[in-house]
């Protein structure tokens, strides 16, 4: 055999294996990638950080591959400015063509990306933004979190239905907070409640002390909450250190003030405040509790609803592929996502065919000591709640 003949069989050689390689399927090759934006740093950090967790755990629980796909998440932080989550969401549609985008830790984060989610014809898992709006801006939307409607029009039923006559309201001002405000009001004052004050601190490094100061001179029976997850907190050490716990003004709202995350800090301000809310990690379900005991072994610190709300998500991302074969078109994985309904943590849930929004029972909680630790205890159950807050057509 000559030099030259040997040269030629190695280069077959070499031409075959690459077209071996280009010819295996697609699946067995690529992995599916989820571009997960969050807010790491800022303000919204306490979101970003736990559903990053959540979404950790469940990979671990259920491993990394799906229908033959090994699963590839790209985290990026946005610090929830809704420039950034625009910028980041096209790059990673463009440069690393992710199948997902997913996340979203605030309403204008969710907002921005949208156009681009229907542009791409990529599905956008909404698992933290709570704005009623947001799965109207795009059909790729589906959304695991929640909607501020779900929570404070029953609070507002409740609040009329028990002894509360007269309400102050603090919220932030922006999206979420304008739904929460409206919601609430149209409940409570339908069933006879009067708002004796209201006042909207901004979003950003809210300072409640001067607000806080207004609510005590109305006299209000009770003070409906809504800030955004991370800030209940500074909310009630602030509400604290103006006597407001000993004023007799009773706190209610939707949940997000007593986030799971933050209230065992709280201190005995907090006890007896009444929320509506989708999670509480006393949920007494045994997978909730099997879900809190892991999640306090991985990260040491108890999930909250945002947890939830990333758990979920990537529980949905993996089921659609289930159901598409591992395959990636986005209008394939989300028929795969309308109507699917499963157990989560939190309690049942679904996916609204319709609406792509989320169906899930909201719960009445109160603040209580339990084994000297806080926790809202659930006391009461509205099943399969439906987001009530899209524009009417
Ligand atoms: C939102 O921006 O939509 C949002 C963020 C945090 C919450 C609720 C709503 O707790």
């Amino acid at each position: 055999m000559s030099i030259r003949t040997d040269l030629l069989s190695l280069a077959a050689t070499g031409i075959a294996l690459a077209v071996a390689a280009g010819a295996a399927p697609a699946s067995a090759q690529e992995s599916v990638k989820i571009g997960l934006i969050l807010p790491m740093t800022g303000g919204q950090a306490s979101t970003g950080k736990q559903i990053d967790n959540a979404v950790k755990l469940y990979m671990q629980q259920k491993g990394d591959t799906v229908a033959g796909r090994k699963i590839e998440i790209i985290l990026k932080d946005d610090g929830a400015v809704p420039d950034n989550t625009k910028r980041i969401a096209q790059e990673l549609i463009v440069n690393d063509k992710v199948n997902f985008i997913a996340g979203f830790g605030v309403t204008p984060a969710a907002l921005a990306a949208a156009p681009l989610a229907t542009q791409g014809k990529i599905p956008q898992i909404v698992m933290a933004a709570g704005t009623s709006i947001i799965t109207e801006r795009s059909p790729y939307i589906v959304r695991t979190s929640f909607t501020l409607a779900q929570s404070s029009t029953i609070i507002g039923d409740w609040a009329a239905k028990n002894g509360i006559k007269k309400v102050a309201t603090l919220t932030s001002d922006y999206a979420p907070g304008n739904d929460a405000l409206n919601f609430f009001k149209q409940n409570f004052t339908a069933g006879g409640g009067e708002i004796v004050e209201e006042v909207k601190v901004p979003l950003a490094n809210p300072d409640f002390a001067p607000f806080l100061q207004r609510m005590k001179d109305a006299k209000p029976d009770a003070m409906f909450v809504f800030v955004p997850a991370g800030q209940g907190g500074n909310f009630m050490k602030q509400f604290a250190e103006r006597g407001l716990d000993k004023s007799g003004i009773k706190v209610i709202g939707p949940g997000d003030v007593m986030d799971d995350d933050l209230l065992n800090n709280m201190g005995d301000a907090a006890l007896g405040a009444v929320t509506a809310h989708l999670y509480s990690a006393a949920h007494p379900s045994a997978m909730n509790k099997e879900f809190v005991a892991a999640y306090k072994k991985a990260f040491n610190s108890r999930p909250g609803f945002m947890a939830v709300g990333g758990y979920d998500g990537i529980h949905l991302i993996y089921e659609a592929l289930k159901k598409t074969g591992g395959k990636t078109d986005g209008d394939a994985l989300i028929a795969a996502m309308k109507g699917m309904k499963w157990e989560s943590p939190r309690g049942p849930i679904s996916i609204d065919p319709e609406t792509r929004d989320i169906v899930q029972n909201i719960y009445i909680r109160k603040v209580e000591k339990v084994d000297g630790e806080l926790y809202n205890v659930e006391f009461a159950t509205f099943e399969a709640v439906k987001d009530s807050g899209k524009t009417k057509k």
